[in-house]
């Protein structure tokens, strides 16, 4: 949540942080602003999207080559010119912008008026520029000790970056729980809350850990603790290009992102999934193999997508392995007590690896002494570098704010876990051949059913007025059902609920009428015959049928209105396979209501707080 960009060097910084914010803007997207140094501090910013803001920066003020900007997720404070960053203080000597919740900023606030501060934000993070300027101007030090000392009395979490007229050639960042990344380029530095502002200049970056702070003049840099002990940092190298983050001629990221899919799972099974040798190598865990296979309990923690992937996860490790497993909302896991110990193994499932309750649930379990692993998608991210080990799921970068790539990738990632621990065990050498085999055939047909991308249009049309929908599935397929009823939600803003196909009777069949569209997984499965009783129970009360089907599948015909029909998949696969007509029905019902589909309303990808 919140976007930061920092830049200093010799180029114009507004266009820098300007392009930086639009990369950024899934992060969220109430308001956003920039702070250049030219002499004084010029600031603007502006409630909506960064292409409001940039519709008030004049062309003069283009000049200057250090600079900040920030794209604003509300916390404290509703969106509003007045509570978009960056604040400064009552000099306006100082500028900061911040992504996190300073926890205690209610009292720090009530201190500093007492002491003759005057606010003007309702924010958390206006607290932090004054106490900068207070403890800089009692204690006459300089600029990077009075950020160090301010940071010492907050509490909470914080990605920031400052600058000051006082000493206009450095920029100041500090990180605590809020991703912060250093781009260091030639005699220029670009710094993000990820990748994405910072792959067009340099590929060399450096991750800052909590409790690090970043100075960074024209000529070099230098990484601290807030205690102020030197930090020695390794450069890394970024792997994905600046295509990686475009659209390529596709009208929005989700879209480009549910057409990657075939190319996403296949990165993900690269050189893990192996045929010829009936094998699935996961270098990532290699190390923890026995005492995952030999856990007591398997526990996965994660939020949204993340945590439907995780169901479907669950189905596949109890199937297979014969492991018990559990999913947790990872916000309910963190703040209950879990019973927990060294015979369990935590998942945490994370496309951003930055989402705080997910963080804070892997904390508390590693705390308890579980074995802690990661699913993660971005590299080096807060999640995969806390775990004890994981698996990075090389979906690629994902922009839109509904996921989808990830979600495929996370499910292909658990389904070889789940073979992983099975093979030799619970899932003999054949099977495990078969599934493999599954696995490695899906992206071609993922590549058949985008080409249903039309017909799905045409049934998005005929839908996208409709009030309510429900998506029924059984098995591995009603955590799909979940996933299409949150992808239509969230960016159509069309009340949707997903239900095990059975549970229905128990509550969603009283609102089925002529007006409910009933969206059916039925593919031929173990469970079809039981769903096919499910929908002859939704048409005796005129509900509107939409199947899910398989190829070939003639008797669906006579109880669907409409059918969809897919490639045939089983065990593993299936759920790879069904979710993408929902992804594709939810877009194109969303774009035919004119909604903002790669940026839904009060939404934002990364939520890096509580
Ligand atoms: C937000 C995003 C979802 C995502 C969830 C978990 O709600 O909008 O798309 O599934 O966070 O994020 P994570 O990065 O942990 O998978």
């Amino acid at each position: 949540m919140c976007g930061i960009v920092g830049y200093i060097g010799k180029k114009n910084a507004a266009p820098i942080l300007l392009d930086g914010l639009k990369r950024l803007e899934y992060r969220g997207y109430d308001s956003a602003g920039i702070a250049l140094l030219d002499g004084e501090i010029i600031m603007h910013k502006k409630k909506g999207k960064v292409n409001d803001l940039e519709k008030v920066i004049p062309e003069e003020s283009l000049a200057p080559s250090i600079g900040i900007g920030h794209t604003r997720w509300a916390t404290h404070g509703e969106p509003n010119d007045t509570n978009a960053h960056p604040h400064m203080n009552e000099a306006e000597d100082i500028a900061i912008i911040h992504n996190g919740i300073i926890e205690n900023y209610a009292s720090i606030k009530k201190e500093l008026i007492n002491k003759g501060h005057t606010f003007k934000s309702d924010t958390d993070t206006e607290v932090l520029v004054h106490l900068i300027s207070e403890i800089w101007k009692k204690t006459e030090c300089d600029f990077e000790t009075a950020v160090r000392l301010a940071l010492k009395e907050v509490d909470g979490t914080y990605g920031l970056c400052a600058i000051s007229k006082k000493e206009p050639g450095k920029l100041i960042c500090a990180r605590n729980g809020s991703p912060l990344i250093l781009g260091v380029g030639e005699n220029e530095y670009v710094i993000g809350s990820d990748a994405s502002p910072i792959v067009a200049y340099t590929r060399k970056v450096i991750y800052l850990s909590d409790g690090e702070m970043a100075i960074l003049t024209q000529d070099g840099y230098s990484v601290k603790t807030i205690d102020n002990i030197e930090m020695p940092k390794a450069i890394e190298n970024l792997t994905f290009s600046i295509a990686a983050i475009e659209k390529a001629g596709f009208p929005h990221f989700m879209l480009k992102e549910i057409f990657e899919q075939p190319e996403a799972i296949h990165n993900s099974m690269r050189g893990r999934a192996l045929l010829n040798d009936c094998e699935i190598k996961l270098g990532g865990i290699s190390e923890h193999i026995e005492r995952l296979k030999n856990a007591k309990r398997i526990l996965i923690c994660a939020c949204g997508t993340s945590w439907h992937s995780g169901l479907v996860g669950e189905y596949l490790i109890e199937e297979f392995a014969r492991i018990p497993v559990e999913v947790e909302y990872a916000s309910e896991f963190r703040y209950r007590s879990p019973i927990i110990d060294e015979n369990d193994v935590v998942i945490a499932i994370s496309q951003s690896g930055e989402t705080a309750d997910t963080l804070a649930a892997i904390r508390e379990a590693k705390k308890r002494g579980a074995l802690v692993m990661g699913i993660c998608n971005v590299v080096g991210s807060s999640i995969a570098r806390e775990t004890d080990c994981g698996i990075y799921t090389h979906a690629g970068p994902e922009i839109g704010v509904a996921s989808t790539k990830a979600f495929t990738a996370q499910v292909t990632v658990l389904a070889l876990l789940a073979i992983k621990l099975s093979k030799g065990r619970t899932l003999s050498e054949a099977e495990a051949c078969l599934f493999i085999d599954e696995l490695l055939n899906v992206p071609d047909k993922i590549r058949k059913i985008l080409k249903l991308n039309d017909q799905i249009l045409k049934l998005a049309k005929l839908f996208k007025d409709s009030k309510n929908f429900l998506y029924l599935g059984r098995g591995f397929n009603f955590p799909v059902s979940l996933e299409g009823a949150l992808k239509l939600k969230e960016i159509s803003y069309i009340h949707a609920e997903g239900y095990p196909a059975a549970e229905m009777k128990h509550g969603p069949i009283a609102l089925i009428d002529e007006n409910m569209p009933v969206v059916f997984i039925a593919t031929r499965d173990k469970s079809y015959q039981k769903i096919v009783s499910n929908i002859e129970e939704v048409r005796s009360r005129k509900g509107r049928v939409i199947a899910i089907a398989s190829e070939g599948d003639q008797e669906i015909d006579k109880l669907a209105e409409f059918v969809i029909r897919i490639p045939n998949g089983s065990g593993p696969s299936s759920p790879l396979l069904t979710v993408i007509p929902l992804q594709l029905l939810a877009y194109h019902i969303a774009v035919l209501r004119g909604c903002n589909v790669d940026q839904p309303r009060n939404l934002a990808k990364s939520v890096t707080v509580e």
